[in-house]
């Protein structure tokens, strides 16, 4: 099966990039929102992005000329009947979707394939909405779309190989890297990301750290693009309680059990960027940390026991995460890295890290930290 026309249901921040990514990968897009007001947001939201790229010289006018006549904009879901594939990026909403899906089951041929955006919300429930289970999959996309160039392609235990390799060669042709992953919470980079960004929101509420000292423990000292309680802002503070609690729900592991400040921060209306304030503040000229802790006198005589106490209490443990996810044959230690490489924007994966750092350093630092490093960290 060779996809050729795409839709599109819902043009907000992931859905209108998404589309942008299709276009630009030759594929003709049928482009839908739920009225004409969000339709024309959507539209304005595509061709702002286009145009900064003509700007910024990565297309020319001919180019841009060619993307834009492959769309072809409705409020009409009708219109999807000529699709090979339509992918949704509407709410995180579980009803939101499965009542999507079963009106795209009665719209398209039997041939289309599903595709849902979802991040966290099991691909298989969605399935199961439809008389098509074998050929829903979840398509995950990174934001901005246009830019990152990971797609986690979700198999469900009933999906049609056939649709799987459509959708995983759709990606490439597209320009971006497909990794194939089973439906579990969070898939690779997400289930990766999200423990050690709750470890940091840990950190920062027992006060073992400043917000200032653990952000840039992580990205000067790690490498990593921002540090932590600065990513979490960013994506937006009720998005990543949302997502931890779903990972907890599935897996009960406690690493996802969300930091109560977390849930205070949420519930006092802090939610990051968008509102102006979460770990920091956006009111005025650069961000300045909003929680201004004193650090205590029995943290500070830890931190004296090395400047790298922020840095290895965050890192180890993620790295050991990492090792596990290989250990479960969810993925293999060349998807663990592609995903946080083209997914995060690592510098380098988890497990290149680790081979760099040695497993025999991170093991016995995890033990010193009371934790019990995976029994593949310890074998290796
Ligand atoms: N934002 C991210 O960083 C990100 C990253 C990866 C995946 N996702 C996932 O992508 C999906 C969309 O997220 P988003 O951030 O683009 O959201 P968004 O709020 O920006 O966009 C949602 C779109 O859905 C439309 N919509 C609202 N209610 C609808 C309904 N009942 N039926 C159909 N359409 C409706 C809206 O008009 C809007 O355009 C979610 O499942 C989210 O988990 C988001």
């Amino acid at each position: 099966m060779q996809i050729s026309t795409v839709g599109v249901v819902g043009l907000g921040t992931m859905g209108a990039g998404i589309a942008e990514v299709f276009a630009r990968g030759g594929v003709e897009v049928v482009a839908v929102e739920v009225d004409e007001r969000l339709l024309e947001a959507g539209r304005g939201r595509v061709d702002k992005s286009l145009h900064r790229a003509v700007d910024r010289g990565r297309l020319d006018t001919a180019e841009h000329e060619q993307i834009v006549s492959r769309f072809r904009y409705t409020v009409e879901r009708a219109d999807l009947a000529g699709c090979d594939l339509v992918v949704e990026a509407v709410p995180e909403r579980l009803e939101i979707k499965t009542s999507l899906f079963g009106e795209l089951d009665g719209i398209c041929p039997p041939h289309t394939v599903l595709a849902t955006n979802t991040s966290s919300l099991p691909v298989t429930a969605i399935a199961a909405s439809t008389a098509r289970r074998g050929r829903v999959v979840g398509m995950h996309f990174f934001n901005p779309a246009p830019v990152m160039r990971l797609v986690e392609v979700v198999r469900t235990v009933v999906a049609d190989e056939d649709a799987i390799n459509a959708v995983a060669e759709l990606a490439s042709r597209c320009g971006k890297t497909p990794v194939v992953v089973g439906d579990r919470a969070g898939f690779i980079a997400n289930a990766l990301l999200f423990g050690y960004l709750n470890d940091a929101a840990l950190m920062a509420e027992r006060q073992h750290a400043t917000v200032a000292a653990i952000d840039d423990a992580m990205s000067s000292g790690a490498g990593l693009p921002m540090g932590p309680l600065a990513l979490m802002d960013m994506i937006g503070l009720d998005v990543c309680l949302e997502v931890l609690e779903v990972m907890y729900d599935e897996t009960r592991d406690r690493r996802y059990a969300p930091a109560p400040l977390l849930k205070r921060l949420v519930l006092a209306g802090l939610l990051g960027r968008k509102s102006g304030r979460g770990y920091y503040r956006y009111d005025s000229g650069d961000p300045e940390p909003a929680l201004s802790f004193t650090v205590s006198e029995p943290v500070q005589a830890s931190l004296r026991r090395g400047s790298s106490y922020v840095l290895e209490t965050l890192l180890y443990p993620h790295l050991d995460d990492a090792v596990r996810m290989v250990e479960d044959n969810y993925a293999t230690r060349d998807d663990v890295d592609t995903a946080m490489r083209l997914g995060c924007g690592y510098p380098r994966g988890p497990l290149t890290m680790l081979d760099e750092i040695g497993p025999k350093v991170v093991a016995d630092a995890l033990v010193q930290m009371g934790r019990s490093p995976s029994p593949l960290m310890r074998e290796m």
